[in-house]
């Protein structure tokens, strides 16, 4: 062989088996932010977007957490000339470089969204065969967080298709986030820990405490259909890598009881917590669930370990989840419409993580309680605990480790 086809072939070798890292250091706890998708759908300009971001930061979200300000599908205008993707002159004629910078200028960080495949699912521009072309440009604008959708893929290899776009960024050169949005069709849980921060582990939410909405080719579904299609995946998710049960529909055709109830158990369960919901119009009551610091500490705890459905009785069920410092959060959930009288026995239960390697046995073991949501002291585990517990509704509590 030549030295110069000896040499080609080196490179051709090297550019295929080239390892890509995804940015380091980012979602050690599950990333918190806000979307455009579940409110706003296809309707977004980038005045729109200046105001929420505005508003995130009058009412409080900033201060609780939230970061991350991501446009959804339908910003996009054409390709240029070169190839690379520009805004929709209509709806951003600013462009992005200059939302971006708006968007940094409050302390906060900026999210897009593209697709794997020949369009995006609002029919928009896709990134395929112009992945490197995007990620350089999303660089050059700024971009800190990319959802990536699934549509119009057609046989695509979704491994490959992060896999190339995992690449691009990294030759970008910007710390992106990167959050895969495959809907759980190809298990991303088993193959993208080291791709992407999060991954969609389900198909859309829907702002119904439980049901599905059939769009003919797929459905959407109700909070409750998306909790429970979490089951036997929390071994999958940790510092770095999160599963995503889609964006939250707190404040949106919920009532509060079920809008707490969905906030409780994205935090129970490591979600990340973006919210998609209209910031500046929403009622205080929504502001302040969102904003409940002692469920947010409970979902950014550095254990960063999902929590776990235990028990169910009569359509209550209570969920455990390991804290630093030997403490637990315990969720009971009332699935019913109608209220439930709840007598929870400590003393009888004998709680055990396997994945975790945790377990708590109440009878040697004491535990202060808190309701996270009265933000009252409720005694210790010593007793049990009498209650009603509404509709659609949780009582959450932090349970902390005590000296007997
Ligand atoms: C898919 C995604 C949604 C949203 C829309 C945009 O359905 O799963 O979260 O991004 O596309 O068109």
């Amino acid at each position: 062989m030549n030295k110069k086809i000896g040499m080609s072939l080196l490179a051709i070798f090297v550019a295929v088996v080239s390892f890509a890292q995804k940015a380091p250091g980012l979602a050690k706890t599950p990333p918190m932010g806000w979307n455009s998708w579940n409110i706003y759908a296809c309707d977004i300009t980038e005045d729109l977007v200046r105001e929420v971001a505005d508003a995130i930061v009058q009412r409080g979200l900033k201060d609780a957490g939230y970061e991350y300000v991501v446009i959804d599908d339908c910003w996009h205008g054409e390709r240029d000339a070169l190839g690379f993707i520009t805004a929709d002159p209509v709806k951003f004629p600013s462009g992005i470089k200059a939302l971006a910078d708006y968007i940094h200028s409050l302390g906060l960080k900026f999210g897009i969204y593209s697709d794997a495949g020949w369009t995006t699912c609002g029919g928009k521009p896709g990134s395929r065969g112009y992945e490197f072309q995007d990620a350089m440009k999303y660089a050059e604008w700024g971009v800190d967080y990319l959802k990536y959708d699934w549509c119009a893929t057609d046989n695509l290899n979704a491994q490959g298709a992060y896999d190339t776009m995992l690449k691009a960024l990294a030759k970008a050169g910007r710390p992106i986030l990167f959050s895969l949005c495959e809907w759980g069709d190809n298990k991303p849980w088993l193959w993208a820990k080291d791709i992407g921060h999060m991954w969609r582990t389900t198909g859309d939410i829907y702002d119904d405490f439980y049901g599905e909405l059939n769009h003919g080719t797929w459905s959407s579904w109700g909070v409750l259909n998306i909790l429970d299609m979490q089951v036997g995946l929390r071994q999958y998710a940790g510092p770095g890598h999160w599963n995503d049960p889609d964006m939250m529909e707190v404040g949106n055709d919920l009532t509060v009881n079920e809008s707490r109830a969905h906030f409780s158990m994205w935090c129970m369960i490591a979600a990340p917590l973006i919210a998609g919901t209209d910031i500046q119009h929403a009622t205080e009551e929504t502001i302040e669930i969102l904003t409940n610091s002692e469920a947010i500490s409970i979902n950014q705890d550095a254990l960063g370990i999902q929590g776990f459905k235990h028990s169910k009785k009569d359509s209550v069920e209570v969920w455990y989840k390991p804290l630093v410092d030997g403490n637990w959060a315990v969720c009971f959930l009332n699935r019913d419409s109608i209220s439930k009288e709840l007598n929870y026995n400590w003393a009888e239960k004998l709680i055990v993580d396997d994945f975790a390697k945790r377990e708590i046995n109440y009878s040697k073991e004491s535990y202060t309680i808190r309701d996270v949501w009265t933000h009252t002291d409720l005694g210790k585990t010593n007793k049990p605990l009498k209650t009603t517990l509404p509709g659609h509704d949780v009582l959450m509590l932090q349970l902390s480790l005590s000296k007997k």
